[in-house]
């Protein structure tokens, strides 16, 4: 017998009140898991639900760095994730080992590494941040401190023009989806649709040559609240096309257009819903990150909560 989406979703929804878990999806979640979900935010403020909750189970709709940070945070809970091959290419261009070795070439270094990364590379590095607060994060070290880092050299090239600091090395990685955003599509589209605003994430390949037409360089979740408080009607977004179901529903009057609509995370979308009722049902498939690399790692993971 095949189940309806109305029968995955109430089964769901009982599991939730007998395992008293909670569902935590990230915007570029398929639209069916992020209406299923208790909260949808970007990866700073999924880390913060993870830390908070008081559900002794987390279903994290989103992929493997991120519900590996849930489970540092939340040591004491069952961390979930529906899919174990949701990764991530751009935490996929840094291993511990070559952190190690670039550290060994700077000696002294303070090293900041976005949270797409693994907990092993997590717990070689002094600070985390997110797209959302990588800025405040470097201006909350000392200017004369040399800084590694890593692994996204875009939004690194991003938090050096916004510093103004000249003494930040990048790693030389990137994101397979925001390598697709190319800055003739966004001039073209700008063109179909003069009055939309254009607002972009900071991972874009094409940063550095579509910043000049850039209306706003934002996180997932500033995007979010961007679209909600301006006035304008119509945007193009340069991101992984999953946020357009959280923007639209938010905001039914305004048309919102994707800068390439194939710029889509295969690792996103390997969440399905019904994976995570199976998800509920067997309790599977439980992420743990041994002790010794968790409490190396909740170190720079809290500088990175705590900087908002
Ligand atoms: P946000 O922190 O902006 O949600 O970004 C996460 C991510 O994976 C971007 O590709
Ligand atoms: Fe990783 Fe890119 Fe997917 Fe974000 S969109 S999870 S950076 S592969």
């Amino acid at each position: 017998m095949t189940s309806t989406l109305d029968d995955i979703r109430s089964r769901i929804s009982e599991l939730k009140k007998q395992r008293n878990a909670v569902i935590l999806a990230h915007n570029y979640q398929l639209p069916d898991v992020q209406d299923v979900a208790d909260f949808v935010g970007d990866s700073l403020r999924l880390s913060q639900r993870a830390a908070q909750t008081d559900a002794d189970v987390i279903v994290f709709c989103g992929v493997h760095f991120m519900a590996e940070t849930a489970a540092i945070l939340a040591p004491q809970k069952t961390v979930l994730i529906p899919d174990l091959d949701a990764g991530c290419s751009l935490a996929a261009t840094i291993t511990a080992d070559a952190l190690r070795k670039w550290k060994a070439e700077h000696p002294g270094v303070v090293v900041v590494t976005y949270v797409n990364s693994t907990a092993e590379v997590k717990a070689e590095s002094d600070y985390c941040c997110t797209s959302s607060n990588a800025v405040k994060v470097v201006e909350s070290i000392p200017k004369d401190k040399e800084i590694l880092f890593a692994p996204d050299m875009f939004l690194g090239e991003w938090v050096r023009r916004q510093t103004g600091r000249t003494n930040i090395h990048l790693w030389p990685g990137s994101c397979h989806v925001h390598h697709k955003i190319k800055t003739d599509d966004i001039v073209a589209l700008k063109k179909e649709k003069p009055k939309a605003e254009f607002i972009m994430h900071p991972e874009c390949g094409c940063l550095s040559t579509a910043l000049p037409i850039a209306d706003k360089v934002l996180s997932t979740e500033g995007m979010v609240q961007y679209a909600h408080s301006s006035p304008a009607k119509e945007f193009i977004v340069a991101t992984e096309t999953g946020i357009l179901h959280r923007m639209q529903k938010d905001n039914p009057e305004k048309r919102f257009y994707a800068a390439n609509p194939e710029a889509v995370c295969e690792f996103m979308k390997m969440i399905t819903i019904e994976k995570v009722l199976w998800s509920l049902e067997d309790l599977k498939y439980r992420v743990t990150v041994p002790k010794e690399i968790a409490d190396r790692a909740r170190r720079a993971i809290d500088r990175m909560v705590a900087i908002v």
